[in-house]
């Protein structure tokens, strides 16, 4: 743990990944060290293709690393092993992710939506339905908690994606360019809302993203250059 003695959100040490190209090996992340304190944030910049959305998904066990090691809340995780059930649960408990495409399922209304976050914890009970409701109310759709996401502005639904990645009360987020299909204005409220959601919420968030503003207004930017990261 960090010398100021503050909680580790996230701790990555010396992740690689390589992804096999015909006879040939793709060095993608060669040695990458991370750490986001509990209610920081960090924003990782990056060319396209250098590897930004591979690292989350690192990060969020979605994938396996080639060699690294990985601490959520200070809980040690091999990222070089597929996820058991119970790594899955933990994940569930402790990482939300929120993507560029928002991946609301279509036929589940809004409220449904974000309730998804607590049936992949384990079950939905009346507090998880009350904080979905909290968290609608604090994104500011939940006037529309009925509807289908297809109703939904593209902001509206990063909202609603927002409000199901915070249910669980995770230490992290994982955000790979959140508000890349949103308009300048929505973006920046999306932005703001999501800084701020994880202050909050005491989690610390990972941003990737291609705005430079965006990256400026977290507590310490990075930038992704091959394979490795490094002040911004
Ligand atoms: N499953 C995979 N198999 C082979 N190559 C991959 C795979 N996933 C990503 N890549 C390659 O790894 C590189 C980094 O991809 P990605 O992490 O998506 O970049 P970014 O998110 O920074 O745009 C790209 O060259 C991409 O083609
Ligand atoms: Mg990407």
């Amino acid at each position: 743990m960090s010398e100021h003695n503050q909680t580790l959100a996230l701790e990555a040490k010396g992740l690689a990944k390589t992804f096999p190209y015909g006879e040939e090996i793709l060095e993608i992340l060669l040695d990458v060290d991370l750490s986001v304190v509990a209610g920081k944030s960090v924003s990782i910049r990056g060319e396209s293709g250098c590897g930004k959305t591979t690292l989350l998904n690192l990060l969020a066990r979605l994938d396996v690393a080639d060699v690294g090691e990985l601490y959520w809340n200070g809980e040690a995780h091999d990222p070089k092993l597929p996820p058991g059930s119970r790594d899955s649960a933990r994940r569930a408990f402790l990482v939300g992710v929120v993507y560029q495409a928002y991946y609301l399922i279509p036929e589940m209304n809004v409220l449904e939506n974000v309730l998804l976050a607590a049936r992949l914890a384990g079950s939905i009970g009346k507090d998880a339905k009350h904080r979905a409701r909290e968290l609608l109310d604090r994104v500011g759709v939940s006037n529309r908690e009925r509807q289908l996401p297809q109703k939904l502005s593209g902001g509206e639904r990063q909202r609603v994606a927002i409000a199901r990645a915070l249910l669980n009360r995770p230490k992290v987020i994982l955000a790979d360019e959140p508000t890349g299909n949103l308009d300048e204005r929505s973006a920046g409220d999306v932005m703001e809302l999501l800084l701020e959601a994880c202050r909050e919420e005491d989690a610390g968030l990972v941003l990737v993203t291609h705005n430079p503003s965006f990256a400026k207004a977290t507590d310490e930017a990075l930038k992704l250059v091959k394979g490795e990261l490094s002040p911004a």
